[in-house]
Order: structure tokens, then C-alpha cells, then sequence
């Protein structure tokens, strides 16, 4: 247990007050870059007005001869590069691995009042936040930093899994969560070699027909990460943090990586990763809601001022609760017209 009352205060003396509200930004994408990689480095002011976030990764798809021309690189563009109002978070090594501590060392001390959230891949357990939130509050108040370093999650380990409440509660840094297939795939003994999305293997089937038991049966895949998923959006949205789609390896796939970002919205989650820019393109359609379905919420909240009692609108009852969801659809909207003026058009806000 953690006195709830502590969640106040700093862990270290010197150290930035918490942020007992987790900021909501929009964050429909987070881009990820390799800072190791010169040519990607010189594309990002561009990149950055078309992303939510940009992330550079020291994590895994950076070889081990790299890792630390990637940490010097995140520095180089932390220090140098304008990336306007783009926020800039990394993915540092895990907490396992011969990096993870210079990683966090260096780029705190570097660019530690540039990076908002620092991603933890491999978290397993509360005792990995503890650890991580300690050594920021040392590290920001040795470094005079004005600002909490925020924290989020990869889930991605069956025992991430089994301890997600307890990883979600764990500390007020907690930003929120990404959902990690891959190496979930692999910590589980799943029999699939993807990065995300669905598996035809993974289906229903429907009953032989008694007339004609040779004829063809019709079947549906099933989603199989809708458990894991389910249960990151539950423990986010219980603790007021963000839930995230993670990876979808098959980047010539659009329309799987559409459907996986979309029932991953659909479910709760603010965004999902880019690995690429056109995946970009797809998060922004997908977690940027319908104009027809933020038109219908408006409709609905203008019939109802108060957000009471039963009502009939286009043939469909709405309620008490049906309120609250157009609030939740609007807000996002709204929140999104903001920064996007083609959307506040389209939602004619
Ligand atoms: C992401 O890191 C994953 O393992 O899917
Ligand atoms: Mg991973």
C-alpha cells in the first residue's frame, strides 16, 4: 500500500510537485523515430506537424551497436530541434537491460524539462514504477527541473498482465499505457510470429449443416487481444491515466492496421503507435471520431441541456447515460478542433 495522501508530495527533496491530473492532450499517434538514424533526425520538424507526439526509441528495433548513438542522438534533437507544439517522449531500454540506467541518467540531465513521458517497455509490476519514480524525483531535483517527468507503461509481459491494476495505481507520475502484442505474444507462448492485429488461426465455426455435412461453414475470426485490452482500458480509465494501442507490424497492411486502431478506439483507447508515416495518416482517421457521430452527440445534448430523463431522438431512446457518452464524444471533438482547424470545420465547432 502507498498512503494516498504521499501522492502529494515529491520523492525526493528538491524535486517538482506531482501532477495529480494527468494532462489530456491530443494524442492520437505516437510517432516513433530512431534518433540514432541522421536522415530520420533531419525529417522531423516536418514530421512533427503532422504527429500528437513523437517519440524516439532506444528500445527494441535498435541494435545493440546503436543504443547509445541513439541516446546521443535523442540529446542532439531534444537540445536542437523545434518540434512546435509536438510533444516529445522516449522509449528508454528496459529496466533489465545494460542501458536503462544510463538512458535515463543522460536524458534526464540533457533534456530532462523537454521530454514529457518517458515510456517504460517490460513493466511488470507496481515495483517497477517505484523504482523508475524515485530515481526521476532524485534525478529532477538534482537538476533543478520545474516539471514532473511523467511515466507510462508498455504492457507487454503476461505478468504486466496479471499486475496492470497495481501498475496503473502506482504513482501519480503515471501518464498511461501502451498495449505491446509482440512481446506479449512471446511472454505468453503464443503461437503467432506477427506485431499486432488479427490471426485467421484464431476463429469460431459454424455447426455442419445435417443435410449437407461437406458444405463449406462459414467462420469468424475472433480478436485476440480483446481480453488484454479490455482490461488496460478498465485499469486506465479507473485511475484517470490514457490507454494505448501499441504496434501494428505489417505496414503495407492499411486495412488491418485500420480495423486493429479502430476496435482498439472504438474500446476506449486515445491512440495507437506509428511505425510509419502513412500509419500516421490511419490513427488520425481512426481516433479523430466520425463528424456524422459527433453531430448526432450534439444533437443529442442540445435536446437535452440537463442531461435527465428519457428522450426520443431520431428513433433511438436516450437516457440519463446516452448523455454522458455524447459528452465523452463531443469533448473529444472539441478538444481535437482545437488543434485541427479542417476538424473543427468538419464537426462545425
Ligand atoms: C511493443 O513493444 C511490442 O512488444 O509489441
Ligand atoms: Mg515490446
Amino acid at each position: 500500500m502507498r498512503n494516498p495522501r504521499e501522492f502529494a508530495h515529491p520523492l525526493a527533496v528538491g524535486a517538482p510537485d506531482p501532477l495529480l491530473e494527468i494532462p489530456v492532450k491530443p494524442s492520437r499517434m505516437i510517432h516513433f523515430f530512431d534518433p540514432s538514424n541522421p536522415k530520420m533526425a533531419a525529417k522531423l520538424p516536418d514530421v512533427a506537424g503532422a504527429t500528437d507526439i513523437l517519440l524516439g526509441n532506444l528500445e527494441d528495433a535498435v541494435p545493440v551497436d546503436r543504443k547509445v548513438a541513439a541516446r546521443e542522438g535523442l540529446v542532439k534533437i531534444g537540445r536542437e530541434v523545434d518540434l512546435g507544439e509536438t510533444a516529445l517522449w522516449t522509449r528508454v531500454n528496459s529496466l533489465d537491460s545494460p542501458w536503462a540506467l544510463d538512458d535515463l541518467l543522460r536524458l534526464v540531465a540533457e533534456i530532462g524539462g523537454r521530454l514529457e513521458v518517458i515510456m517504460v517497455p517490460k513493466v511488470e509490476g507496481p515495483w517497477d514504477i517505484h523504482y523508475v519514480d524515485r530515481l526521476l524525483a532524485q534525478l529532477e531535483a538534482k537538476h533543478g527541473l520545474s516539471r514532473p517527468i511523467l511515466v507510462h507503461a508498455i504492457l507487454e509481459t503476461a505478468l504486466g498482465v496479471t499486475n496492470l491494476e497495481e501498475i496503473a495505481a502506482a504513482s501519480p507520475r503515471m501518464q498511461g499505457m501502451s498495449f505491446g502484442p509482440a512481446d506479449l505474444a512471446a511472454s505468453r507462448r503464443m503461437k503467432t510470429t506477427r506485431v499486432g492485429g488479427g490471426h485467421p488461426g484464431y476463429s469460431v465455426v459454424a455447426d455442419p449443416d445435417d443435410t449437407d455435412p461437406d458444405a463449406p461453414r462459414p467462420t469468424a475470426q475472433q480478436d485476440l487481444w480483446h481480453y488484454s485490452i479490455g482490461r488496460m482500458v478498465d485499469a486506465c480509465a479507473a485511475t484517470d491515466i490514457l490507454p494505448f494501442y501499441g504496434p501494428f507490424g505489417d505496414i503495407g497492411d492499411a486495412l488491418g492496421c485500420e480495423a486493429q486502431f479502430r476496435a482498439a478506439f472504438l474500446m476506449g483507447c486515445v491512440g495507437a503507435w506509428s511505425l510509419h508515416p502513412r500509419q500516421i495518416e490511419i490513427a488520425k482517421r481512426v481516433f479523430s471520431p466520425d463528424p456524422e457521430e459527433v453531430a448526432f452527440a450534439k444533437k443529442v445534448i442540445d435536446a437535452i441541456p440537463d442531461g435527465r430523463g428519457v428522450h426520443m431522438i431520431d428513433g433511438k431512446m436516450q437516457d440519463d447515460a446516452t448523455w454522458k457518452q455524447c459528452k465523452v464524444m463531443v469533448s473529444l471533438a472539441e478538444m481535437l478542433a482545437r488543434k485541427d482547424a479542417d476538424l473543427a470545420e468538419a464537426y462545425g465547432l
